[in-house]
Order: C-alpha cells, then sequence, then structure tokens
C-alpha cells in the first residue's frame, strides 16, 4: 500500500511538512510506503479549459510536473493533500492542481481514475480561514468517490 503526499505550501519543509510527516510516522508504523511531493519552488499552471484530456487519462500539457503527480495520484492507494492557509483557503498551487485533477477525471469519468481511494488533508495555519482550507481538500476527495479519513482534534 503507498500513500502520496502533495505539500501545497511555497515553504519546503514548513509547517504544513511538518503535519504530513507526522501523519507519515503513522502510517510507515503500519508498514503503509510514503511519498512527499513538495510544491515549493514550482509552478502548476491553472486549467486551461481545452478538454483536451478526454480519453487521455491525464492533462495533455507538459510544461509542468502537473502530469508526473497526477500519474503517481492514480497509482497510489491514499493521497494526502497539505496546503498552508494562504487568504482563507488553499494555496494557489494546490488549487491548479485540484482543479486540473478535477477536469481530468471528469472527462474521463468511466475509468474511474481516483475512485474508491483514500483521501485525507492537512493544514497548517496562522490566524483563521483553516476550515475553509480543509473544505476546499475534503471537497475535491468528495468530486472523485473517494474516502475521506477522520481523526480526533
Ligand atoms: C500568502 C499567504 C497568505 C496567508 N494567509 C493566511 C490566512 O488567511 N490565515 C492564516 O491563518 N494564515 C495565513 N498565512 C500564514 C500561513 O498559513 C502559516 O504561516 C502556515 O503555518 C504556513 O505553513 P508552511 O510553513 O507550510 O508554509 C498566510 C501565509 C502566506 C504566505
Amino acid at each position: 500500500m503507498k500513500v502520496l503526499a502533495v505539500n501545497g505550501s511555497a515553504r519546503k519543509d514548513g509547517n504544513t511538512a511538518l503535519l504530513i510527516h507526522t501523519v507519515f510516522e503513522e502510517l510507515n508504523k503500519e508498514g503503509i510506503e510514503t511519498e512527499l511531493i513538495q510544491l515549493s519552488g514550482k509552478v502548476i499552471e491553472p486549467c486551461k479549459a481545452c478538454w483536451a484530456c478526454g480519453g487521455k487519462r491525464n492533462c495533455v500539457h507538459k510544461k509542468d510536473l502537473f502530469q508526473e503527480i497526477f500519474e503517481k495520484m492514480t497509482q497510489a492507494d491514499g493521497i494526502l493533500l497539505g496546503s498552508p492557509v494562504y487568504t482563507a483557503n488553499i494555496s494557489a498551487n494546490m488549487q491548479a492542481l485540484l482543479e486540473r485533477a478535477s477536469v481530468v477525471t471528469d472527462m474521463n469519468r468511466n475509468d474511474n481514475l481516483l475512485q474508491r481511494k483514500v483521501g485525507v488533508a492537512v493544514t497548517a495555519a496562522r490566524r483563521g480561514g483553516a476550515l475553509n482550507t480543509l473544505d476546499a481538500m475534503n471537497h475535491f476527495f468528495m468530486l472523485q468517490g473517494m474516502y475521506i479519513v477522520g481523526s480526533s482534534y
């Protein structure tokens, strides 16, 4: 079993990464393989609404890391999304990743690319907006027909 984590923070190895590693520790104890992709220093372009991904199972644009990340998402058993709160929401890089992934899965609906995988979201905040940020990532999981993992506070 493998869980892929994506950290949408502009800061490599910052607070969001700390939270992701806390989850990884528990997963590793259970023998679950983990991989972390940090978007810091990289730019994920937004969806161009070209709809060319229909029947292709991935975005057709190769300018950035999206294709590689999405391929790994489809291969993983679980997806851990981490984003710091930026202006009471997910980071722009995380938003771009999720909007493109959503369009690819929608345009290839019969392939169930992320359906029934397990999803969990973590966020790091300074003051406010954490609930909205978690909600944005959880909505992505729900849109995919994924199972969301809960926890206690
Ligand atoms: C562009 C930007 C916008 C932010 N907006 C918020 C915000 O709306 N609410 C908040 O509580 N923190 C906000 N923060 C603070 C970060 O969420 C906080 O410092 C977080 O711990 C950073 O996580 P990181 O170390 O993984 O980057 C913002 C930070 C940045 C850089």
